[in-house]
């Protein structure tokens, strides 16, 4: 029996090599996954394993045949990790610009519980429109890893590929599941 469903959404950073963590820790956690890729991010990950784990194709496109119905995922939680300066900023300003943003933009809009970890450099995390964006998404009521708080801070530019191993997949599959459990009941209405 399954105790949700999550979906993962990846964008290009170094960490995303290293979503499979995640999809493992919520397999054990008797979660069912899928994961949604950037179109940039497609060049980081390992689709064909995600997809052996998952069971579920990696997404990154909307499906071009006609006819064919587009369904929503029926997320119970959503991660958004690692999260880019370039998406977080996309995301708070309602960018969709691609099936990933389109798709964090309706399940956020839906309340469904959603945690972002970003993976910024601390030039990056420096920029006020970041500092918007964070805030922005926290008055949403989405789950931003990042500070002293959280344990996750922007790393010293140059040295993402050290912070790799760090990146903090477990916490961030317990917020996500720590905000399901205190959704109001029909914040994932699957219609
Ligand atoms: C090798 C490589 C590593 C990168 N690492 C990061 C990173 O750690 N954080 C980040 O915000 N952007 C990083 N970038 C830049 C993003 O990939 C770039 O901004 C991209 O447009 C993000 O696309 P997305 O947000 O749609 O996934 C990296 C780019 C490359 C080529």
């Amino acid at each position: 029996m399954t105790r949700g469903h999550l979906q993962i959404v990846v964008c290009a950073a170094g960490p995303a090599a290293d979503v499979t963590q995640l999809v493992t820790t919520a397999t054990q956690h008797s979660w069912t996954t899928a994961v949604t890729a950037t179109p940039s991010a497609l060049d980081f990950i390992d689709a064909e394993a995600i997809e052996r784990l998952t069971g579920h194709p990696v997404r990154s496109a909307y499906r071009s045949s006609l006819g064919t119905r587009r369904s929503l995922p029926a997320a119970d939680a959503l991660i958004i990790a690692p999260a880019t300066y370039n998406s977080v900023n996309k995301i708070a300003l309602g960018i969709a610009d691609n099936y990933a943003m389109t798709t964090v933009a309706e399940l956020i809009g839906r309340q469904v519980p959603t945690v972002v970890v970003p993976f910024v450099n601390a030039a990056l995390a420096a920029r006020a429109p970041f500092q918007r964006a964070v805030a922005g998404l926290r008055d949403e009521r989405v789950r931003v890893l990042l500070g002293t708080d959280d344990g996750w801070e922007p790393h010293p530019p140059g040295s993402g590929n050290s912070r790799q191993k760090a990146f903090p997949w477990t916490t961030a599959f317990k917020a996500a599941t720590r905000l399901a459990g205190e959704a109001p009941a029909g914040s994932t209405d699957r219609s």
